[in-house]
């Protein structure tokens, strides 16, 4: 892992102004978070900085307002849930540079928390514009990077803030990092990568990178109708994606070269419509699906057997479920084979490390996710990390 610096490597920060990029970009539904996890991940850091009596001001991006106000994504709409996280008063600032942050920042008392307006209102966050950065940084004694779910993105905020200012990794940057050095950086071997969901295309590129870097990969979800078709198996109507088998094909190859194990279902769950509980849901080997079946989940026995392949391993990172899990009974071989996941975990024979858009949903559902070694609060950024690729924020915190 590169080296970078933590909130342990800062001096005496006293009235200092801490520029601390988070991500508040949080799911609401009539005009209540509904999911507050990044709040809480952002908890350490700010209260860390407070403690150490730093003027705290959050920046962060809220949806894509691609370069304009849009009230509907102003920060101020989140200020509410963040200070009954926090548990005390925040300032909103409704700018994110000059003379109203200058005087917000000047009424601040060592140790109070602001959230600054939306980054993403000024076209120059996403355009990475160094003036913009350079604008922002004025108010700022030093930088610290707390979203890695958005390190992703070579934005002002995310990355040219930290070639402007002393930068250093918050608390939940931090142990994102670690986390993440321990599954896939420098992990303890034999690795197992579980990579499911719908489709083959959305992580062609996570599939390429992990036959090269881990012993053993599950695939699962309907990307996994897409790889048995490779292999000649009729997948009936199952969701496939048949102008992709080639690169399943070339992706199978690899992993046989580089001394990957690729699992795909031998047993699955097949009905003929798509619906909760169907009156035509059968468990069949891969091989009986009938033309008007469709794959909808992996078969209680072939879990069995993942189980197993799952309890040789010492380290396990997992993106994707292994069915439609949100449609009963559909989720049982994710909650089966997460539960596994778990109680290994718990044993202390597995670090397990799990991240990316419905991963935590469907851990979650499966009840186990407080039991994985680390879930990432992170959908996109879990992605490219997966996928081997430098992430700029984070790039940006090491040099
Ligand atoms: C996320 O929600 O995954 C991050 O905040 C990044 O948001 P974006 O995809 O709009 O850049």
């Amino acid at each position: 892992m590169t080296a970078f610096k933590t909130l342990d490597d800062l001096g005496d920060v006293t009235g200092k102004v801490a520029l601390v990029r988070v991500d508040l970009n949080l799911p609401m539904k009539d005009g209540l978070v509904t999911d507050e996890t990044r709040i809480r991940a952002s908890l350490p850091t700010i209260v860390d900085l407070a403690a150490k009596g730093a003027k705290v001001l959050l920046l962060a991006h809220f949806g894509r307002p691609k370069g304009e106000r849009v009230s509907t994504m102003s920060l101020s709409l989140v200020v509410g849930a963040v200070e009954k996280a926090l548990g005390k008063e925040i300032m909103f600032v409704p700018e994110v540079s000059g003379p109203v942050v200058e005087q917000s920042v000047g009424i601040l008392r060592p140790g109070d928390v602001a959230i600054l307006e939306n980054t993403r209102f000024w076209k120059g966050e996403e355009k990475n514009d160094p003036e913009f950065a350079k604008a922002i940084a004025e108010v700022g004694d030093f930088y610290v990077n707390d979203a890695f779910s958005a390190a992703h993105r070579a934005h002002a905020t995310t990355e040219g803030l930290a070639h402007l200012l002393p930068a250093y990794a918050g608390r939940s940057m931090q142990a994102e990092l670690e986390a993440l050095d321990a599954a896939l950086g420098n992990p303890e071997k034999p690795v197992a990568a579980v990579v499911g969901g719908a489709k083959v295309s959305s992580k062609l590129d996570v599939l390429k990178h992990l036959v090269g870097q881990v012993d053993h990969l599950i695939i699962g979800g309907g990307m996994a109708n897409t790889f048995l078709a490779a292999k000649g198996v009729d997948v009936g109507k199952s969701l496939c994606e048949h102008d992709l088998t080639g690169t399943a094909s070339e992706i199978l190859e690899t992993a046989d070269k580089a001394g990957c194990t690729v699992h795909l279902p031998y047993e699955v769950v097949v009905s003929k419509e798509f619906a909760a509980n169907p009156p035509s849901l059968r468990t069949c080997n891969v091989h009986e699906v009938a033309a008007d079946e469709m794959i909808l989940d992996v078969g209680p026995s072939a879990v069995e057997a993942l189980a197993d392949v799952l309890k040789t391993c010492r380290t396990l990172v997992w993106n994707g479920p292994m069915g439609a899990f949100e449609t009963e009974p559909f989720d049982a071989a994710t909650v089966a084979l997460a539960k596994t996941a778990a109680a290994l975990t718990s044993e202390g024979s597995l670090t397990s490390v799990a991240g990316g858009g419905d991963t935590v949903a469907a851990l979650n559902h499966a009840g186990v996710a407080a039991d994985f070694s680390y879930i990432s609060t992170a959908g996109g950024a879990f992605l490219e990390w997966m996928e081997g690729k430098e992430l700029p924020g984070v790039a940006a915190l090491s040099s």
